[in-house]
């Protein structure tokens, strides 16, 4: 086991530390909810133990699907270790389903299906408010290269398929998700978190949401929502 070092940095619903293994970050899921490029701040009870799980689960079931990434163990509730990577800084957004920002941009209405997978790429900058940029400008402002996109895209359509059919048999629509990914050793590899917080889960017959929208929405029963994707990931295991 790794010994825990000083903290990397705090970012907003994690807290990454250093440890004496220089390929292994310490991560710590904190209860810390944000929206809107940090400019709605709140507490969810529960979340850090919550999606640390969830995040756990799905990294682990994407790995045996092939499908390499940063994870290498959970530790505790709230803590997990990762592989060092050094963050592309990048976020790709993928939709199987028109619903918040991509419904309001386009005039579509929220829940309409789309005929084919949407994969948007965004400026990882909360400043800017994570700007939406196309391959041109990840290679033009040198995020990443041309080969690195191609890899990038091809990983994030092969991890929508895995996540939709898992999430399926569990009864929850997977609207739209977003990914991140690090360099490690010069290797792109699937990093950051699936989590509540970084997807939209819709139950499959009813379309309740059960993810952070009902937080950025002031719905209510946000905790209940991440506790019962919780319940569906490990009630059938
Ligand atoms: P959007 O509809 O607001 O563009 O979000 C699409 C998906 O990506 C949604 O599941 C939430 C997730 N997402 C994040 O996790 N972080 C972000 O900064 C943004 C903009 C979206
Ligand atoms: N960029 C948002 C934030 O500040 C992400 C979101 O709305 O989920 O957390």
């Amino acid at each position: 086991m790794v010994k825990k070092m000083d903290m990397l940095y705090e970012g907003k619903a994690k807290k990454v530390f250093l440890t004496d293994d220089p390929d292994i970050l310490w991560i710590e899921y904190k209860d810390d909810a944000t929206a809107f490029d940090g400019k709605k701040k709140g507490t969810i009870m529960g979340k850090g133990e919550l999606n640390n799980a969830i995040s756990s689960i799905f990294f682990s079931m994407l790995k045996d699907h092939g499908i390499e990434n940063h994870f290498v163990e959970k530790i505790s509730d709230t803590e997990q270790l990762v592989k060092r990577t050094d963050i592309i800084m990048v976020e790709v957004i993928v939709r199987n389903i028109a619903a918040g920002g991509m419904a309001k941009r386009l005039g579509i209405p929220e829940g309409t299906p789309l005929k084919s997978t949407v994969v948007e790429f965004c400026y990882k900058s909360d400043e800017l408010g994570d700007p939406m940029i196309n391959d041109y400008h990840i290679a033009a402002l040198d995020l990443a290269t041309k080969e690195q996109v191609a890899e990038i895209t091809d990983i994030t359509l092969k991890v929508n398929e895995v996540l939709k059919q898992y999430l399926a048999e569990r009864k929850v629509k997977l609207v739209d998700f977003k990914l991140e990914f690090g360099l490690f050793h010069g290797k792109v590899l699937l990093s950051d978190e699936i989590s509540p917080d970084t997807c939209r889960f819709w139950d499959s017959e009813t379309n309740e949401k059960l993810d952070k929208d009902r937080f950025r929405r002031d719905m209510g029963h946000v905790e209940d929502a991440y506790r019962e994707i919780l319940k569906r990931l490990t009630e059938k295991a």
